[in-house]
């Protein structure tokens, strides 16, 4: 069952499998009941889930993480990641003071990304507060973690809102810091 991983990557980040929890937790915020978890839980598999990740990231391969494998290590199924060599965004917003460039550069990876994932059936759905988005030393954005949410599960439109609006308050947050150099 081991898959060889990508030779063209020589740093590679690895996550344990972690179920579904983050979707349900998200779900039963939202309020949607028992009804769209157990959906969730049907159709859930590790194997599904780096499926999805594959596709997405073959989406936008520029700026979702790379999927390389799904492993058994030590007993428990594990997720390959590229590596990516750099930091939250959250924790790099003073990159952007004065960096109209940079600012503008990151709004549209952002739009773009979640943009062409939406066009084609899928959501990110964990963004919020500037969630699971890094930005790499060469001032790539990079979408990692997003949420097991199928194409036609019944409440895609409201994941869909929640990454719009999840990217627009980031937007806005970044747009306070450029500073006075913005036109
Ligand atoms: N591919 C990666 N390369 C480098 N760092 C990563 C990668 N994926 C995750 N991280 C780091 O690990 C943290 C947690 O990862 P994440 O996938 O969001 O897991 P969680 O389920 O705990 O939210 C991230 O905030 C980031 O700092
Ligand atoms: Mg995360």
């Amino acid at each position: 069952m081991y898959k060889k991983l990508d030779e063209t990557i020589s740093d590679t980040f690895v996550k344990p499998e972690k179920g579904l929890y983050t979707e349900l937790f998200v779900i039963e915020n939202l309020g949607l009941g028992k009804k769209a978890g157990n959906y969730l839980k049907e159709k859930y598999s590790p194997k599904e889930r780096f499926k999805m990740m594959r596709k997405e990231y073959n989406l936008a391969q520029n700026n979702i993480v790379k999927p390389l494998a799904l492993e058994e290590l030590n007993g428990q199924k594990t997720y390959v990641l590229e590596k990516i060599d750099g930091d939250m965004l959250m924790n790099s917003l003073y990159k952007i003071k004065g960096n109209t460039k940079l600012f503008y550069s990151i709004k549209q990876q952002l739009e773009d990304t979640v943009e062409i994932l939406h066009r084609n059936g899928y959501v990110h759905g964990d963004l919020v507060s500037g969630n699971n988005i890094m930005l790499t030393k060469e001032g790539k954005i990079k979408l990692i973690d997003s949420l097991y949410i199928p194409k036609d599960f019944e409440y895609k439109n409201i994941f869909i809102d929640l990454d719009n609006e999840a990217i627009n308050s980031v937007i806005n947050l970044m747009y306070g810091k450029v500073g006075k150099f913005i036109r």
